[in-house]
C-alpha cells in the first residue's frame, strides 16, 4: 500500500527529455496515484530550441508540465527553479553527473526541497570491493561522498536499475565483440558460454520504479534502492528472439579475457565505447546479482514489471531502443557534433 503522507507534491526533473528522463518524465505525468500538483522541467536553450525535441515537450506541455528553460551552471537559476518545489528528480547524463554537486548544495540551502533522487539509474557503483576503482563509476561515487559528508537535511535516493535491457538487446557498433544482438542479421554475442546470469530493468519499467519509489517515501528516503526487472541469461535471450523470428540466430562467443582486452584497447584510445564496454564486463561477471531486491518494499510484484518476451518483441518489430541521438552540447561546446 502506497504510503500516504509526505507524498511529493511540486517535482522538479534535470534531464527530463535524456535517453532515460523521457521515461521517468512519461510516468510521472501518467501517475494519477501520485495527485502530484505541480511537474515541471529544468532544461536549456539547446534543449528547447532543438526541432528534435518540439513534439516531445508540447505534448508534456499539454499535460500540464512547465518548462522552465535556464543554465545549470547558474545559480541564480536553479535557485528560482527551486522555489516552492519540495522534490528534485536528476536524471541528467554522463557528462554533467558532477554539477549535481552545485545541485543539491543549493537544495540543502533552499527553504524548499526536502527529497533528491541522484542521477543513477544503472549499474551498482558499491556492489563490491572492485566497484571503487571501475573507472564509469567515478563521478557517482564523488556524488554519493559528497552527499555523505554534506547534505543533512535534503533527504536523497539513488535508484540502481542494473543495465537497460533495451540498449543490451543492441550490439555496440565497432566494439560487437562487446556482446548483444542485432535482429537486422540474426546475429547474437554472448559473453562466455552466455549462461551467465543478469539482473535487467527495462526503460519503461525504470519509469514505473521512479513512481512506485515516489509514492512509499518512508521506504525510499535515504535509501539506495535495487530495483530490477528480470533476472535472465543471454542464451535465454537468444531463445526468446529465435523464437520470436522463427529461425536459428548466428552466435559468436567472447570471452571474458578477450571483454577485458577489448576494454583496455577502448580506453587507452579514449573510445567513447569504453564506458559500455567496462559496464559489459562488470554485468558478465555478476555485478548485477541480488539474493533479494528492493521491489517489494516499493509495492512492486513481478506481474507489475515487463517481460523479457515484451522487449524482445519490441526489438523485433522495430520499436526497440535505436541508440542516441548526437548530443547537441557538445556540438555547441565544440563546434562539432558529438555522438
Ligand atoms: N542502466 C543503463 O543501462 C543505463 C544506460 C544509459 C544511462 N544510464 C544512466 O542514466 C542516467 C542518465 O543518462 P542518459 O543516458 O539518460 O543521459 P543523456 O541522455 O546523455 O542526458 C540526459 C540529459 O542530461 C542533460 N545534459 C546532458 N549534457 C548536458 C550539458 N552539457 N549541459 C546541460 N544539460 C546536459 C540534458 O537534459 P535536458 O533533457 O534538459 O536537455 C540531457 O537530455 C545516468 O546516470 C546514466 O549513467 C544507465
Amino acid at each position: 500500500m502506497a504510503t500516504t503522507s509526505h507524498l511529493p507534491s511540486k517535482i522538479l526533473i534535470f534531464g527530463a527529455t535524456g535517453a532515460i528522463g523521457k521515461y521517468i518524465t512519461d510516468a510521472i505525468l501518467s501517475a494519477e496515484a501520485l495527485a502530484t500538483q505541480q511537474i515541471s522541467i529544468f532544461t536549456s536553450a539547446v534543449t528547447v530550441s532543438n526541432p528534435g525535441k518540439q513534439a516531445l515537450l508540447s505534448s508534456w506541455e499539454s499535460q500540464g508540465l512547465s518548462v522552465i528553460t535556464g543554465n545549470l551552471n547558474d545559480a541564480g537559476d536553479i535557485e528560482k527553479a527551486y522555489d516552492g518545489i519540495d522534490t528534485v528528480i536528476s536524471c541528467l547524463g554522463r557528462d554533467v553527473l558532477a554539477s549535481q554537486i552545485e545541485l543539491l548544495t543549493l537544495a540543502e540551502k533552499s527553504k524548499d526541497v526536502q527529497w533528491f533522487f541522484l542521477s543513477e539509474y544503472g549499474t551498482d557503483i558499491e556492489y563490491d570491493e572492485s566497484s571503487k576503482t571501475e573507472k564509469p563509476h567515478q563521478n557517482k561515487l564523488r556524488v554519493r561522498e559528497f552527499i555523505r559528508a554534506n547534505i543533512h537535511r535534503v533527504e536523497c535516493t539513488y535508484l540502481v536499475t542494473g543495465p537497460y535491457i533495451d540498449m543490451f538487446l543492441t550490439l555496440l557498433p565497432g566494439s560487437e565483440e562487446a556482446g548483444g544482438f542485432d535482429v537486422e542479421s540474426k546475429r547474437a554475442v554472448v559473453i562466455e558460454s552466455g549462461d551467465d546470469k543478469v539482473g535487467f530493468t527495462t526503460m519503461l519499467d525504470v519509469g514505473k520504479l521512479v513512481v512506485a519509489a515516489l509514492r512509499h517515501p518512508s521506504a525510499s528516503k535515504g535509501k539506495i534502492l535495487k530495483v530490477q526487472s528480470f533476472v535472465t541469461t543471454p542464451n535465454a535471450i537468444l531463445r526468446e528472439f529465435e523464437k520470436q523470428t522463427g529461425v536459428k540466430w548466428k552466435v559468436d562467443h567472447t570471452t571474458n579475457q578477450r571483454l577485458r582486452e577489448l576494454e583496455l584497447e577502448n580506453w587507452d584510445t579514449d573510445s567513447p565505447t569504453a564506458t559500455r564496454i567496462t559496464l559489459r564486463r562488470i554485468w558478465a561477471e555478476g555485478g548485477t546479482l541480488y539474493e533479494k531486491t528492493d521491489n517489494e518494499i516499493l509495492g512492486v510484484v513481478s506481474s507489475d514489471m515487463e517481460s523479457l518476451a515484451a522487449v524482445v518483441k519490441r526489438a523485433v518489430e522495430g520499436r526497440g531502443y535505436q541508440g542516441k541521438q548526437p548530443s547537441l552540447y557538445y556540438k555547441q561546446e565544440t563546434g562539432t557534433q558529438g555522438t
